[in-house]
């Protein structure tokens, strides 16, 4: 089934689900999840990126509770809660769905003390794990949707702080803005030249057909993601400290280029050194992949990709070995402009760009040799680039 095609039966599935559960009708709201075509880990170093909002989809079916209670149903994990909203608490929390939607409430509920009860069913065809901001996407929607209900006009930029701070203080990982932004801004054919310190933003139109953008899910998730995302801003941070010492006016690592870094290289642990360089070289990397994409440069931009992934490999340290593998496997392709591992690494997807027609060759050379080398299938995403969050009118 198309992407597209799944995700008007998923309309129709929460929508059905919410129905049946409630007894009466609700409104639909979606985000899409997004790719990010380069500029890793820099976001929360106030640097550049470039993702896209793609056509997978969380999607809600929403309305005033008809009873005194929040009452929510998640399709995906099968898990129901009921709750007065005073009554809950983090600590009580034991699922992670429920906690994006208990900090999402907790935001709505600050702004608007009436807020009422909600019924709520949550869906999506986001892999979970895959990389692709399942989490961000649920907590734009959640956002745009309790606006409606509360009717109030939130500014949309509102609404990704919301969802930032919501990951950062009750899932503890303390993210960036890239994929909330992406969530929320998407626009049909066209990437997010996003300025994480500015929060300025230029869409670069990307003609992709002659080309694409094909994800391969490692479905490994490492149990470190979260506490080494955390302790690589602790170790660029020990850096920035030292070099604050002589320049107290430098803020991140935005404001720190090459040859101020060499400067301090002898002062610095080399791992830190490393971690501070690849981050300023991934953001000449972005700019540069701007202005190759504008020029339809797409051999010269799978470069950058493939040179991306080497600094988030060797530099940065958070690829690990499936990715790694399928990198190397799928870069020597005939049809292959590049490929890197994409978002927070220690697992999760690599992303390729292709040559459109030679893309199924290219997707089955690495399927068999990721069978070959890990016994088990892989799990293969073609996705199109697409709009932002929206309320979902039929
Ligand atoms: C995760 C975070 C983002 C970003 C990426 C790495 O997806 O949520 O903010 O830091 O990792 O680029």
């Amino acid at each position: 089934m198309s992407n597209l095609s799944q995700q008007l039966s998923l309309e129709k599935l929460v929508f059905s689900e919410f129905l049946t559960r409630f007894g009466h009708a609700p409104e639909i709201f979606r985000a899409p999840g997004r790719i990010n075509l380069i500029g890793d880990h820099t976001d929360y170093h106030q640097g550049f990126v470039l993702p896209a909002a793609v056509d997978v989809y969380i999607t809600l079916a929403i309305q005033v509770s008809s009873s005194s209670q929040n009452r929510i149903y998640s399709l995906d994990f099968n898990s129901y809660a009921e709750f007065e909203f005073s009554q809950l608490s983090l600590e009580t929390i034991d699922n992670q769905w429920l906690k994006y939607v208990y900090g999402m409430l907790s935001w709505i509920h600050a702004i608007d003390t009436d807020f009422p009860s909600i019924d709520l069913v949550i869906g999506g065809n986001i892999p979970v794990g895959g990389g692709m901001s399942s989490s961000a996407a649920l907590c734009n929607a959640l956002g745009i949707a309790f606006a409606r209900v509360a009717q109030l006009t939130i500014e949309p930029q509102q609404i990704i702080f919301a969802a930032q701070a919501t990951e950062h203080r009750f899932a503890g990982v303390n993210c960036g803005i890239m994929d909330q932004f992406a969530s929320m801004f998407g626009k049909d054919q066209q990437a997010i030249f996003l300025d994480c310190q500015t929060l300025t933003h230029e869409y670069v139109y990307l003609d992709l057909r002659k080309h694409c953008f094909v994800l391969f899910d490692t479905a490994v998730k490492h149990s470190l993601a979260e506490s080494e995302y955390n302790q690589r801003q602790i170790e660029c941070k020990q850096a920035l400290d030292s070099i604050r010492a002589d320049y107290p006016q430098i803020q991140s690592l935005r404001d720190v280029n090459k040859e101020l870094l060499y400067h301090f290289q002898s002062r610095l642990p080399e791992l830190n050194f490393n971690r501070c360089l690849f981050v300023i070289e991934e953001n000449e990397r972005v700019l540069q992949s701007v202005e190759l994409l504008r020029g339809a440069k797409f051999e010269e931009f799978g470069q950058m990709m493939t040179d991306s992934h080497q600094g988030l490999r060797f530099k940065y340290e958070v690829s690990c070995e499936e990715l790694d593998f399928l990198v190397e496997t799928c870069v020597p392709l005939s049809g292959t402009y590049g490929a890197r591992m994409m978002g927070g690494g220690f697992g999760g997807c690599t992303i390729n760009f292709l040559e459109r027609n030679q893309k199924q060759q290219i997707i089955q050379s690495c399927k068999n040799a990721f069978q070959a080398k890990y016994q088990r299938e892989l799990k293969v995403y073609e996705v199109e680039i697409v709009d932002g969050a929206r309320m979902f009118i039929d």
